[in-house]
């Protein structure tokens, strides 16, 4: 856990395999100007992080398999202690419902754990497919993700769009293969669709005896051992008997013959047709180890957090458009990838979420607002967790730190020790829908802009300003975002707004390295271009056709779908 004012845990000096292990990814060589015992509790805070996030189609299991990981850390002691953040279709206009996902999500926003002496960061994302961005923001800020499959739904439209955003970066990849205790597909389709869907090659590390009724358990093929399913009475759903070798009568007498002629042959199919399993691969995200198991039974969590602690990165470099930032640089370094604004609208707060980079991050020290140009300093950095909040004194690598702001971040703000950098890989996508946005009230037009301009820096949506007549056009990923908007400038701005309908296909970023050509594409195109939030050019596309035709005829044009 981040080192906390009220309770400092002791160090735990990790053995020198553990310090220095393959997948500690960082060099002595470039912390040699630190004393010897500040670089080595720093390098040891640092191998004890492990930074991840949650993904899941809605419904597949993912809050229910966050629980069972924070009950495993001691995090939380009862069951039901996480609340879902989802929003169910039912309740799209209900805003007390938004507010209290809001809540939610900002209470459970990092939810940290202890466990067999590593630093457990679980970076929660929203439940709705409607806040998809946000889910594609906080993928930026973590080193690895668990994505969760329904065994009966195989690959849903969320699991495409997020496992394509994890391959963006080559984040690591584990698939828990979840609801085992219910019917579902065979678990080698399973696999292929997963690999063929999802681009993506897998390999099990873990193999199902049955499913549904006739769901015995797994062999975990990393750890060699049988675990076995008890559906009722056992508190944690699950036996585990050490049984390195599958010929040994001892598998007939734990699940039956034909179950043990089936798993036998299985296991040895998996062995022929799937990879050997290496760290590397994994950790350079060319390979996805696969789980199966029961996150409502509690069954296969252990496995699957047992193997996630043993092979899930530390702190990675992060890529910035200046240079490559490592973890154990002395310098701190960090951006922002989240923020909540007017929790308490009596308040006017925003808690900006800032992931460190690089260095420790310190209370009530100067750090520099590099797209400010100044310096800031935080009295009361905070950790959040489980609706309590905690002052925290110091913070590492792969830490994300609550930081309270009165107005001067947004997304993808760095901040530093002085050097100028820019983190990559926050940008914005190409949003879905779109509209016009119109004052409602002229009284209130200062209000309006400022709640408009203060709602895409949280980016709640996103906004485009069109330059041939200066209208303003919301493009988000889902409808929600168009009535949050309107909620919240009524509720926190005191203003009004009216959308009108644009007919729009797709906002796309446009550059070209001829300047000649980017002129004469801007002149041709006049009421089609529109610029960002940031002074970015944008290409306004009615249909599919348009864009192709401006694709085809604009060979020196570049059209992103993604800001950067
Ligand atoms: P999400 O966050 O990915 O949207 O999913 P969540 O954990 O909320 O789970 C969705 C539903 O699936 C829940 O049921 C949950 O109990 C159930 N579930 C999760 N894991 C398993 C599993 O291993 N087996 C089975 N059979 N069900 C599982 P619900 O009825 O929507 O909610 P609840 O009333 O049970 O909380």
């Amino acid at each position: 856990m981040f080192r906390v004012s009220q309770s400092y845990p002791s160090f735990i000096i990790l053995p020198i395999n553990v310090l220095l292990s393959p997948d500690t990814h960082f060099s002595l060589s470039a912390i040699h100007c630190k004393q010897p015992n500040t670089v080595s509790n720093f390098l040891t805070e640092l191998s004890r992080r492990r930074t991840f996030a949650i993904v899941a189609h809605p419904d597949a299991g993912k809050t229910t398999l966050t629980e069972k990981l924070l009950l495993f850390g001691g995090a939380i002691q009862t069951a039901g202690a996480v609340k879902s953040n989802k929003i169910k279709k039912s309740t799209v206009s209900d805003f007390m419902e938004i507010e209290r996902q809001r809540g939610i999500s900002v209470s459970t926003s990092v939810m940290g754990f202890e466990y067999r002496n590593l630093q457990i960061n679980i970076l929660d994302t929203p439940g709705h497919e409607d806040f998809a961005e946000d889910t594609y923001r906080t993928l930026t800020a973590v080193d690895s993700a668990i994505v969760v499959v329904d065994v009966a739904n195989g690959v849903e439209k969320q699991t495409e769009k997020l496992t394509k955003v994890c391959r963006m970066r080559d984040t690591p990849i584990i698939f828990f293969v979840n609801k085992m205790d219910r019917e579902g597909r065979d678990a080698f389709d399973l696999l292929d669709e997963i690999e063929q869907k999802l681009s993506v090659k897998v390999r099990p590390l873990s193999w199902p005896i049955g499913m549904g009724q006739r769901f015995k358990g797994v062999y975990n093929l990393y750890e060699k051992k049988l675990v076995l399913f008890h559906s009722h009475g056992k508190q944690d759903g699950e036996d585990t008997i050490v049984l390195e070798d599958l010929s040994s009568p001892e598998l007939d007498k734990y699940v039956g013959e034909s179950a043990a002629r089936e798993l036998r042959t299985e296991v040895e199919m998996v062995e022929t047709v799937y990879p050997e399993f290496k760290i590397e691969d994994y950790q350079s995200g060319k390979i996805c180890p696969i789980f199966f198991g029961s996150a409502v039974n509690n069954f296969g969590v252990k496995e699957m957090l047992d193997c996630f602690v043993e092979i899930a990165p530390t702190p990675l470099p992060r890529q910035a458009e200046e240079r490559t930032v490592k973890p154990e640089e002395e310098k701190m370094t960090g951006f922002v990838f989240k923020i909540f604004a007017n929790m308490d609208p009596k308040h006017r707060d925003r808690i900006a979420f800032l992931r460190i980079c690089s260095g420790k991050f310190e209370r009530n020290t100067n750090y520099r607002h590099i797209r400010l140009g100044r310096d800031l300093k935080f009295p009361a950095p905070t950790m959040f967790m489980a609706s309590k909040k905690t002052l925290l004194e110091e913070a590492y690598p792969g830490d994300v730190v609550g930081l309270y702001d009165s107005g001067n971040f947004k997304i993808g703000d760095t901040l530093t020790q002085g050097e100028i950098l820019h983190f990559k890989g926050i940008p914005a996508f190409s949003p879905e829908q779109f509209r016009f946005v119109e004052n409602a009230d002229p009284l209130k037009t200062k209000q309006f802009v400022k709640g408009l301009d203060q709602l895409m820096d949280e980016g709640v949506a996103q906004m485009f300003t069109r330059r041939s007549d200066g209208r303003r056009i919301i493009g988000t990923v889902g409808q929600l975002q168009f009535e949050v908007i309107q909620h919240r400038l009524e509720s926190e701005y005191n203003a009004k707004c009216r959308y009108e309908p644009v007919n729009l296909f797709k906002a796309c970023w446009v550059h070209a390295t001829d300047p000649k050509a980017m002129e004469e594409f801007l002149d041709r195109r006049k009421r089609d271009i529109a610029v960002d939030s940031d002074g970015a050019l944008v290409f306004l596309a009615e249909t599919n056709w348009v864009l192709q035709t401006a694709q085809e005829n604009f060979p020196k044009i570049e059209f992103r779908f993604t800001s950067e």
